[in-house]
């Protein structure tokens, strides 16, 4: 049985000030709690300060995103060199408000997986269908396709560096969290997905977790599925009660 690692994506929220406060208090409330896994991620403008904070903490900073290439003439965007070298050992990459409202397709994400594996910063890659794909009976093609087309030319040694999210869109924001039999079923499909690109092995060690609408009183019922290994936490991981809660809440066991 894998630690349950907790992820919370702040998105375009809070202020510099509340994140560093949130930081410090993270890291007190966890300090000396070893079967913790958890970790956040701040907007960019953030990350220096936020990982000052948590350096030598048991909590792990993400960006939010990177650009494909290393550098060059790309106006407003920013590296995965940039976000290693302020102390990020994680970044989300593919998440659906990527995908979705910036038109992000999958080999701009899979280019992305590659540039960040290069650098050694550890892609949390999110997959997850829309709502009339999956009332059009099309999830676990959705998904594969996302899976296949993102990991393209991703070697066995590197995929275990990954982490994979599935957060289904319908899910996201909307109060609406999946069954956990449902997100669970799901999370079984990735895994078989790995299986049958990969091998066994390396697809019942990789973590999957489980994003869309999480809250402290859900949280425990979704990481008590068999493939859930833990949560990426949207609206709820910008409350720090409401964060920490669902932090000690699937952390108990
Ligand atoms: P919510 O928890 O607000 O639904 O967001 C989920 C998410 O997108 C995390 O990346």
């Amino acid at each position: 049985m894998k630690r349950p690692f907790v992820i919370g994506n702040w998105k375009m929220n809070l202020t510099l000030v509340r994140g560093i406060e949130f930081a410090k208090l993270l890291k007190d409330s966890l300090h000396g709690k070893d079967g913790i896994m958890c970790g956040v991620c701040p907007p960019f403008i953030f990350l220096k300060e936020i990982c000052k904070i948590l350096e030598d903490s048991n909590v792990c900073v993400a960006a939010q995103n990177i650009h494909s290439e290393k550098y060059g003439a790309y106006t407003g965007e920013v590296s995965a060199l940039m976000i290693k070298e302020v102390g990020c050992t994680h970044v989300l990459i593919g998440h659906s408000e990527r995908r979705h409202i910036f038109h992000e397709d999958d080999s701009f994400i899979n280019a992305k997986i590659k540039t960040a594996l290069s650098v050694n910063l550890k892609p949390i890659f999110c997959v997850g269908e829309m709502l009339d794909e999956r009332e059009a009976g099309r999830t676990k093609d959705v998904i594969r396709n996302q899976l296949v087309r993102g990991l393209r030319d991703v070697r066995a040694d590197q995929l275990k560096e990954i982490v994979i999210a599935y957060e289904p869109v319908w899910a996201i924001g909307t109060g609406k969290t999946a069954l956990p039999e449902q997100a669970d079923e799901v999370h079984s499909f990735i895994r078989n997905t790995i299986t049958n690109e990969y091998d066994k092995n390396l697809a019942k060690s990789i973590y999957i977790l489980y994003g869309g609408s999480v809250k402290p009183e859900n949280a425990k019922e979704l990481t008590d599925q068999s493939e859930i290994d833990g949560l990426l936490v949207g609206g709820a991981s910008i409350l720090f009660e409401s964060f920490l809660k669902i932090i000690e809440v699937v952390s108990k066991g």
